[in-house]
């Protein structure tokens, strides 16, 4: 077991040696925890895989303090990855372009393109500067389980296996992970929707068609062959009060309700979070999730938002945590 050291913003220096010289240290950035490695040793990143329980097909992206830093770790750099890179870093995207040889297979599951990032968080710009090294950051927690928001939810599932965790007070801003945008070939690819919206994109490149990739199964995505986002509670979208058949079963279970308005009357809810807004909405999710699991409730019952904005990034991360229970009975009923 290994004693996980706990650093403030102040104590920037000591986790930025710990990452230069091999350790592992979970820091947050604008979107959720990494937890972050030296991208160019092995063993810190074979331990990343192996701390997360991460499956070794599912590369990393690699952060760094600043775009100038981008050339030492891809080989060629589009003009469209330019002017993404000048449009919205630091900040929430993820460029895959083409990777240099010096960035070890392992980081990129073996894939000849890389995921890079500039972060805008104070604290992870901080830390990167002073590590003076690239970077190597999957979201901090377990393989599966919602990304960590709060320093909390990071130890509750990494204590005890990494080498340290700098700690802010609040959740961290966006809630949700970064935009993944494939710029390695000529149409730019969205992988993963994020904290960058199509919207945003779109009024950079009105002429550009932000193809998302089908139903994010590609070969290109690999992050979307393996479950993700996903409490023990079962997950449910819900739009509208069910029916009285339905009403009595319902009530049997204990459950958790998060959205924008008052939950469906006369249904008992043992946790109940009304958000202000669709961006507060997305910077709770995961740790509503969290705080169900907690009290051991089976059910979460998820509002849905309109389809624009980051609401379509919390949409798909709702609905990517509800699918594929194969370990719980009867399908999911989506829509009450
Ligand atoms: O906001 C974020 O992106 C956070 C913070 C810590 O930066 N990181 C994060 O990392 O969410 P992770 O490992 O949980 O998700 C990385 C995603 C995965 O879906 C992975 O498949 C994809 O990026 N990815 C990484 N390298 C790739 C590549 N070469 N080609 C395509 N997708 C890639
Ligand atoms: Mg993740």
């Amino acid at each position: 077991m290994t004693i996980t050291e706990r650093f403030d913003a102040q104590q920037l220096d000591r986790a930025a040696e710990i990452l230069r010289i091999g350790g592992l240290v979970a820091f947050p950035t604008e979107t959720v925890y990494g937890l972050g490695a030296n991208a160019l040793n092995l063993r810190s990143i074979e331990r990343i895989f192996h701390v997360k329980g991460r499956p070794s097909n599912n590369p990393l992206i690699v952060h760094v303090a600043d775009r100038n830093q981008l050339e030492s770790i891809c080989s060629t750099v589009s003009p469209i990855a330019e002017q993404l890179a000048a449009a919205f870093w630091p900040g929430p995207l993820t460029l895959v372009l083409p990777k240099q040889t010096s960035v070890p297979d392992l980081v990129t599951a073996g894939f000849s393109t890389v995921a890079v990032r500039v972060p805008s968080h104070p604290v992870a710009r901080e830390l990167l500067l002073r590590a003076n090294v690239p970077v190597a950051a999957p979201s901090a927690n377990r393989s599966g389980k919602p990304s960590g928001t709060t320093w909390q939810s990071v130890l509750e599932d990494l204590d005890g296996c990494i080498d340290g965790i700098v700690c802010i007070e609040e959740p961290t801003d966006f809630g949700l992970e970064s935009t993944v945008v494939d710029v390695s070939s000529t149409e730019p690819t969205v992988l993963r929707l994020g904290a960058v919206t199509i919207e945003q994109l779109g009024a950079l490149f009105p002429s550009t068609a932000w193809q998302v990739a089908p139903k994010f199964q590609t070969a290109n995505s690999p992050g979307r062959r393996h479950p993700h986002y996903r409490p023990k509670a079962r997950i449910l979208v819900v739009s509208s009060a069910p029916d009285q058949t339905n009403r009595s079963a319902l009530n049997s279970r204990s459950k958790a309700f998060i959205g924008l308005t008052p939950p469906p009357g006369g249904i008992p809810f043992d946790l109940v979070q009304i958000c202000s807004s669709v961006e507060e909405y997305a910077r709770s999710l995961y740790e509503f999730f969290r705080a169900a699991d907690r009290k051991l409730l089976k059910e979460v019952w998820c509002q849905p938002v309109p389809m624009h904005g980051i609401g379509m990034a919390l949409m798909e991360r709702i609905a990517r945590a509800a699918e594929n229970r194969s370990d719980l009975d009867g399908p999911i009923q989506n829509v009450l």
